[in-house]
């Protein structure tokens, strides 16, 4: 079997839409609506084909190019209750983040096997918990009225775990991507019991206590793995800020309280905040939701054939 497999060969069925994540363009933008509209319209045709074929299609064709920024998922919002169409979307960007979990457990066991035996215990534990989150996701995406494959899906998980150094997949993926994980299980345990929705707050609540273990293994073995070798240690560290970086938009809350059961210090949890305030860069929420609201009104009023100007 093939070692260090690229995230274009991960197999899926023909339920599923791929797309590429676009992170950096978040980054790359001021914050200006007009600005933010601009760049929107220009690649608008490039957003629709991503969502052709899903149930995002119908959502770009009311709202326009700027729809994920009326229709977040609660993920990147991390607060405030969810509509159902965000439910949805959230959910089933979880269920494949799920999926590619377990996919990159298994990989790193699979791709290192020079490493400790219980570094890969741990990983074959991960699989294990991972494949029963997958099923835990596919069955509250049928709770919510969902469908697998109805979103398009994303492959940064993946894509975080596709290093040839461990010390780096441990820390993209375990302690980074599996720790906003965390903040996002906590916000919808509490919107499960605001919405006196017990099965989802259950259901949740059972992954989040797997899913701390995940981070305590990337906590655990990142120091392990870089206890003699400060230069591994610092590379380590820039790939998890430059991660968290890459996932701090929009503005959420960390789950503090089971970070740091987790392995995260204090330390490192004022500064992962500090980076979530700032938003690695990107613009303000409310500027991309003026930007969003302003696209969606000129998408609507050329949908009603009328004469778009251009912005100056
Ligand atoms: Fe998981
Ligand atoms: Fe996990």
């Amino acid at each position: 079997m093939k070692r260090f497999i690229p995230h274009t060969e991960l197999a899926r069925d023909s339920r599923f839409k791929r797309v590429h994540p676009r992170n950096q363009l978040l980054q790359s933008l001021p914050d200006e609506v007009d600005e933010i509209v601009k760049v929107f319209e220009l690649i608008a045709p490039k957003l629709r084909e991503r969502v052709e074929g899903t149930e995002l299609e119908a959502v770009y064709d009311d709202l326009g190019p700027g729809y994920q920024f009326l229709t977040a998922s609660g993920g990147r919002q991390g607060q405030g209750d969810r509509s159902t169409m965000q439910m949805r979307i959230q959910l089933h960007a979880i269920y494949v983040g799920e999926l590619q979990a377990l996919e990159a457990a298994g990989r790193t066991l699979w791709d290192f096997t020079e490493l400790p035996w219980e570094f890969k215990m741990n990983m074959a534990r991960q699989c294990w918990d991972e494949a029963r989150h997958v099923q835990t996701f596919e069955k509250l995406i049928d709770h919510v009225g969902g469908e697998v494959g109805a979103f398009p899906e994303n492959t940064f998980l993946f894509e975080t775990s596709c290093h040839d150094d461990p010390v780096l997949r441990v820390t993209g993926v375990n302690r980074c991507l599996e720790g906003l994980a965390c903040d996002a299980f906590r916000s919808l345990i509490d919107q499960g019991k605001r919405a006196g929705d017990e099965l989802l707050a259950q259901a949740v609540d059972f992954v989040l206590a797997d899913e701390l273990t995940h981070v305590r293994f990337g906590s655990d073995w990142s120091r392990d793995f870089t206890k003699d070798d400060p230069e591994r240690a610092a590379r380590a560290r820039a790939y998890q800020q430059e991660t968290e970086r890459a996932f701090s938009f929009g503005g959420r809350q960390i789950a503090r309280e089971e970070r740091l059961e987790a392995g995260f210090t204090d330390e490192e949890l004022d500064e992962i905040e500090e980076l979530a305030a700032s938003r690695g860069g990107a613009p303000r929420r409310e500027t991309l939701v003026a930007a969003a609201e302003l696209l969606r009104d000129r998408h609507r009023a050329r949908a009603r054939g009328e004469d778009v100007p251009a912005l100056g």
